[in-house]
């Protein structure tokens, strides 16, 4: 059965993007069949595996306004053995396009749908900020995945994404939650990290991933050459952590699977 696993903090640079490609990657790599899909205007989960991103015409958001299929926006990845939907500039103006429709951030649920035969897993890779898109996102999603940096901030960033969906859940009658927090680019050297690490720990238990993705310099370079990874540095720690972050949630996830 499907699982859509939607990768989301309204913060920029927390490592949503390092995370939705590598576990694209990850996933693959454990036979499942998966399905990236790039909601970022800026497009770097697609190019970060060496795609372009879509010209305006039959774009995602096309897709979303008209009632086009969407299957034809899948890029049979064949490189990287995962499927790709790509971003595209228009991204950027999705609150403009989709604000004259009727229930708009319930319609990008319904077009994966129909793709939902073809995968074990959709990965979608959310722009940094609760708008539209993101919501789409949420309200498609099987399992939320959050990304944090340990830093100070990150535990009211995280309260504020807490708040947004409770309120998301009230206005359409959703149950969404938040299923896993992830702790990225994670330095033990660092004191404030170990801390805020601790205090998540404490408080998050249950639903904090036991897999710390680590900081590590591969997991930085490897979009510029266009590669998860896996492909760039397959014995790296990031790759490593990603891998194992794949086997924890193939064993969560699997396990407790509700219909979407
Ligand atoms: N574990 C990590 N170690 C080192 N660099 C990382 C790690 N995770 C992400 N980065 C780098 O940090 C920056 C932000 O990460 P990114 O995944 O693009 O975040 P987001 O999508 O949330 O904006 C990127 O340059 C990325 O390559
Ligand atoms: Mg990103």
């Amino acid at each position: 059965m499907l699982i859509t696993l939607v990768v989301a903090n309204q913060k920029g640079g927390v490592g949503k993007t390092t995370t939705a490609l590598n576990l694209a990657a990850s996933l693959s790599a454990a036979s499942r069949k998966v399905l990236l899909v790039d909601l970022d205007s800026q497009g770097n989960s697609t190019t970060g595996i060496g795609k372009e991103k879509r010209k305006e015409n039959n774009s995602l958001i096309d897709v979303l306004v008209k009632n086009d299929g969407l299957l034809n926006l899948v890029i049979e990845e064949t490189r990287y053995k995962f499927d790709l939907i790509p971003a595209s500039s228009d991204l950027i103006s999705a609150e403009i396009e989709l604000s004259s429709l009727k229930n708009p951030t319930a319609i990008l649920r319904s077009k994966l749908l129909q793709v939902a035969s073809k995968y074990d897993y959709i990965v979608i890779d959310c722009p940094p900020s609760l708008g539209m898109l993101s919501v789409s996102a949420l309200r498609a999603a099987s399992k939320v995945l959050i990304p944090l940096q340990c830093e100070y901030y990150s535990l009211e960033g995280l309260a504020a994404m807490n708040k947004t969906i409770k309120e998301i859940n009230e206005a359409t009658g959703e149950s969404i939650e938040i299923d896993g927090i992830l702790r990225t680019m994670y330095d033990s050297r660092i004191r404030l990290s170990r801390e805020v690490s601790k205090e998540l720990e404490e408080h998050f238990s249950e639903k904090l991933c036991d897999t710390v993705i680590p900081r590590n310099v591969k997991l930085a370079e490897a979009p510029s050459f266009g590669m998860p990874a896996l492909y760039y540095e397959p014995e790296a720690k990031g790759t490593l952590a990603y891998l194992a972050l794949a086997g924890e949630i193939i064993n969560k996830f699997e396990n407790n699977q509700v219909a979407i």
